[in-house]
């Protein structure tokens, strides 16, 4: 039986609050940061704008698009993102790029006890696509989450149709695993996905330094 998560005095568990960066790559230096309850504006103004980039990608909710992203909704997932961060259970990060909000990346289902995995999930916002900035903030993710997160394996799905997240995850060197089939209602129907995980093992001197062996990214 896996032991509950204790919550820590403080919101305090391994890996969790963190600042992780600076790596530049094409886009500019990109850094992960809390999320922040001042993000409202930003955050919001990014997604309404991005409905046709971000909505075939997401999954199901309640609502419509202008509901779900409006400044007004914002206070309330703030909120539970940070308890379930208080709690263990998962690592927000805000993307920044060059000191501005760029998107997203969140490890989400932390189970720790003899499994120590979660899944990663993530999105950037379509004026900084294409310039390595999800390939950086997936590698700063994983690193940490494989050293001071205590975290063994960590999973992403992706609909075979998500043709850039797929790119990102080959340029980590992510292994398909296999097909979910129906697995996450997403865009309004039950959709396949693409099993993709990396183990400590596999990454042995983290996915930081193989992007810089690669030329992909470098330290600011
Ligand atoms: N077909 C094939 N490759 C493509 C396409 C395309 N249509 N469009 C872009 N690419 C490539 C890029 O050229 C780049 O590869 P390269 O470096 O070899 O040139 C790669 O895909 C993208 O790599 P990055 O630049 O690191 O990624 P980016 O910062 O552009 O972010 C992301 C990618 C997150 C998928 C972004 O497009 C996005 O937010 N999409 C909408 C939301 C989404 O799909 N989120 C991911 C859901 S799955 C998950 O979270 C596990």
């Amino acid at each position: 039986m896996v032991p509950p998560v204790p919550v820590a005095a403080g919101g305090r568990h391994p890996g969790w609050p963190a600042r992780l960066g600076r790596l530049r790559v094409a886009a500019g230096v990109v850094e992960l940061r809390k999320p922040r309850l001042t993000d409202a504006a930003v955050w919001s103004r990014t997604r309404l704008a991005d409905r046709r980039h971000l909505e075939s990608w997401e999954p199901t909710a309640p609502g419509t698009w202008e509901e779900r992203n409006s400044a007004l909704s914002w206070p309330g997932q703030w909120s539970t993102l940070r308890a379930l961060a208080r709690r263990g259970m998962s690592l927000p990060f805000v993307i920044t790029v060059d000191g501005r909000f760029a998107g997203q990346i969140t490890v989400g289902n932390v189970v720790r006890g003899s499994l120590c995995s979660a899944w990663v999930g993530y999105w950037v916002a379509s004026g900084t696509t294409s310039g390595g900035v999800a390939t950086a903030a997936v590698a700063l993710v994983v690193d940490h989450c494989f050293t001071l997160g205590g975290l063994h394996r960590l999973e992403a799905t992706v609909r075979p149709e998500n043709l850039p997240s797929l790119r990102v995850l080959e340029k980590l060197g992510f292994r398909q695993e296999g097909v979910f089939q129906r697995y996450l209602d997403v865009d309004g129907a039950w959709r396949d996905h693409l099993c993709f995980a990396l183990t400590t093992e596999d990454v042995p001197n983290g996915l930081v330094s193989r992007l810089l062996t690669a030329g992909r990214a470098h330290i600011d």
